[in-house]
């Protein structure tokens, strides 16, 4: 059985009900900075856990939401917002240009599978677990550098890369795990920024940027293995690092999802939502 019920427009409060076989019946109100989440799970007529739950919201960002769990942890919810620019998908845009039915699901789908893997090769990463019927992921709370920064890994010259040096690269010419960072700044369009000028503002140390160049090219290969083993070909992927509130170790952050990176299959490119489908086929 599944059942939907309670909706208030009043303080904004929505109430979601639903009841599946066996499967966790989950209440969620949300206010305008408190979330309430209520989880009862019921198997074959039995409670076998319940509680209620208190979530903090602490930001909106152009595909997920940011809440503070009770015992600290953070718990990001997908959105079905994708950005790009007036209708059209683009992982380097800093607007959100279309909305996706389904595309928050799908990419936590994907990040989660990228982020196990990650947990198997011991790279160090915020993921702790991840509801997908909820569309939300728990991860270790994490300090960003600086306002934050967009670390992107190029095995192909496309996207702003091209634009700006299409001087010197021809469209599609390949590159070797070539690693730049960006400043999230929507106001200034994201500008790249060199490793001396982070160490110069005091935005990281450089044994810091060792640590996120390191694990930029050890994750972006782990993502390239995965997509070449289905065919696919990585073009570029854009990953974000923290230090970790428990203990200030650089680790990965946010998603690993079609949302950003460009893959292509026999030089066609993959939308985010069918390279979800393409890679978790098998799952
Ligand atoms: N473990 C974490 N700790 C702190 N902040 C995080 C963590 N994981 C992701 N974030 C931040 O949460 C936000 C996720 O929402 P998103 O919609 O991607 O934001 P944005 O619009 O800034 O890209 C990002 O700003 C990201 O830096
Ligand atoms: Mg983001």
């Amino acid at each position: 059985m599944r059942s939907s019920c309670c909706g208030s427009t009043r303080r904004n409060v929505i109430i979601t009900l639903q009841v599946g076989a066996d499967k966790p019946l989950t209440a969620i109100g949300v206010l305008p900075n408190v979330m309430l989440y209520y989880k009862i799970f019921v198997k074959s007529n039995q409670l076998l856990q319940k509680g209620l739950c208190i979530v903090k919201h602490l930001y909106t960002g152009k595909t997920k939401d940011v809440y503070e769990l009770e015992n600290g942890n953070y718990m990001l919810k997908f959105k079905d917002d994708v950005t790009g620019e007036n209708g059209v998908f683009d992982p380097g845009a800093n607007t959100v240009g279309l909305v996706m039915e389904g595309a928050g699901r799908a990419g936590l789908r994907l990040t989660t599978f990228f982020f196990e893997k990650c947990k198997a090769a011991n790279i160090p990463t915020h993921y702790i677990d991840a509801d997908i019927e909820n569309a939300t992921m728990t991860v270790a709370p994490a300090t960003v550098f600086g306002k934050g920064l967009e670390v992107i890994c190029r095995y192909r010259a496309v996207g702003s890369f091209l634009r700006r040096y299409g001087l010197y690269a021809q469209e599609g010419r390949a590159l070797d795990a070539f690693v730049e960072v960006t400043i999230k700044d929507d106001a200034r369009q994201d500008p790249p920024i060199s490793q001396s000028a982070l160490e110069m503002l005091g935005v990281l140390s450089a044994g810091e940027y060792t640590a996120l160049e390191k694990l930029t090219k050890q994750i972006s290969q782990l993502v390239k293995d995965e997509l070449g083993k289905m065919g696919i070909e990585l073009y570029d992927i854009k990953l974000e690092f923290g230090r970790s509130k428990k203990d200030g170790q650089v680790i990965l952050i946010d998603e690993i999802s079609g949302g950003n990176m460009r893959a292509y299959k026999g030089g066609v490119y993959i939308e985010p939502l069918e390279l979800e489908k393409l890679m978790l086929a098998a799952e």
